[in-house]
C-alpha cells in the first residue's frame, strides 16, 4: 500500500428517505449530503476502489470521484506510477476539502496485479476501511492487444490480454461484490470495456475478444448482484488520448485513420470518459444496471 495516513472520509448524514424501502439506504443518505454540497459531493462519505488508477481513463476516474468527496484507494502495477497518482490525489483531496470547508477524503494507493485474487482482496477490504464500507468499484485496469493479424497472434499473447482484460475484471469485481454484499446496502461496479467490446477492429482479435468478454461480464454480474443492490455496469470508450494510445495518435497515418472513423472527429480527453463512469457510479444512476453505455464521439453511431 502507498501510504494510508489520510484522514478517514466524511461519514455520510442519516436523511430520512420516502423512497427507502425501494433505494439502499446508504444510497439515499449519502445523496442527502451530496445535495448540500452541491455538485462537488455526490460522493461524499463513500470509499471506491479504482483499479488501473494510476494512468489514463482510471486516473481520470479518480479524479473525478475525489474531486466530488470520494475517499478512493487506487491500484496499479508500476509502484512509482501509484505513488505519483496518489500524490497528485491528495492535492485534490485537500483543495476540494478546503473550498467545501469539510476533512480530506483519505487516498491510498496499491502496486498489484488485478490477476492475482487474494491481493485484490485485500485491496477491496482496503478500501471499504477508509468509509463505513465500499460503496463504489470502479475496473479501469487493462492491457492493450497485440495488432497483429489473427493468424500471427500466439496462444500466449492471445491468453496475456483475455487474463487480464476478462480474469483481472472480474477477480475485482467478485472482491468488491462480495466486500458490498458483506457491508450491506449495495454497491455500484464499473467495468471499462471498449468499443472493440462491440465491433471487431482489425488486427486485435485478442482485444476486441477481451472487451466482448467484459461487456458480458458486466450484463451478467448484475444479473447475478441485483437482490444485493449492487448495480454493475459496462463502460464503452471509444480512443482516448491516454499511454495506451498515444504511440497509434502519434503516428501521422494511423491517427488519420481512427480519427476518420469517429464523427465528432477528435479522440476523447480522459475525463470525457470519467464524468461517464461517474454517472454510473453515483445515485443519478440508481435505476442503471446490466447496461452498456458507449461514449466514443459517435464511432459506432
Ligand atoms: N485509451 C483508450 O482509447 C481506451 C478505449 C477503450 C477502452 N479502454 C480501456 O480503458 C482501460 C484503461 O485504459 P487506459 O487507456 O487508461 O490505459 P493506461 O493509461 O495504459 O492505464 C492502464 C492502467 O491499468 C493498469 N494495469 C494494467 N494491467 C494491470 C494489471 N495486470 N494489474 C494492475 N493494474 C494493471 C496500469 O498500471 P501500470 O501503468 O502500472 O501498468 C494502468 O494504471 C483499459 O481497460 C482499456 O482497455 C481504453
Amino acid at each position: 500500500m502507498v501510504g494510508d495516513g489520510g484522514r478517514s472520509a466524511d461519514s455520510a448524514g442519516a436523511a430520512e428517505d420516502p423512497l427507502a424501502g425501494r433505494r439502499p439506504a446508504g444510497r439515499a443518505a449519502a445523496a442527502g449530503s451530496a445535495g448540500s454540497a452541491g455538485s462537488a459531493g455526490r460522493f461524499v462519505g463513500r470509499s471506491a476502489l479504482v483499479t488501473g488508477g494510476s494512468s489514463g481513463i482510471g486516473l481520470a476516474t479518480a479524479h473525478r470521484l475525489v474531486r466530488e468527496g470520494a475517499a478512493v484507494l487506487i491500484v496499479g502495477r508500476r509502484p512509482d506510477k501509484v505513488s505519483d497518482a496518489v500524490g497528485e490525489l491528495r492535492v485534490v483531496a485537500a483543495e476540494v476539502a478546503e473550498a467545501c470547508g469539510r476533512e480530506p477524503a483519505q487516498v491510498i494507493g496499491a502496486s498489484l496485479d488485478v490477476t492475482d485474487e487474494e491481493s485484490v482482496r485485500v485491496a477491496a477490504d482496503a478500501a471499504a476501511r477508509m468509509g463505513r464500507r465500499l460503496d463504489i468499484c470502479v475496473a479501469a485496469a487493462g492491457i492493450d492487444g497485440a495488432a497483429q493479424n489473427a493468424l500471427d497472434l500466439s496462444v500466449d499473447d492471445f491468453r496475456a490480454v483475455l487474463d487480464v482484460n476478462v480474469m483481472g475484471l472480474f477477480i475485482t469485481a467478485r472482491a468488491a461484490a462480495e466486500r458490498m454484499a458483506a457491508d450491506g446496502e449495495g454497491g455500484a461496479i464499473v467495468l471499462v470495456a471498449s468499443v472493440n467490446g462491440l465491433i471487431a477492429e482489425p488486427e486485435f482479435a485478442d482485444y476486441n475478444t477481451s472487451k466482448g468478454g467484459a461487456v458480458m461480464l458486466a450484463r451478467s454480474l448484475a444479473r447475478d448482484l441485483a437482490a444485493r443492490g449492487i448495480r454493475v455496469n459496462a463502460l464503452c470508450p471509444g480512443y482516448t488520448r491516454t499511454p495506451m494510445t498515444e504511440a497509434y495518435l502519434a503516428d501521422p497515418e494511423t491517427r488519420e485513420t481512427i480519427l476518420a472513423r469517429i464523427p465528432l472527429g477528435r479522440a476523447a480527453d480522459p475525463d470525457e470518459i470519467a464524468t461517464v463512469a461517474a454517472f454510473l457510479c453515483s445515485d443519478d444512476a440508481s435505476y442503471v444496471t446490466g447496461s452498456v453505455i458507449v461514449a466514443d464521439g459517435g464511432w459506432l453511431a
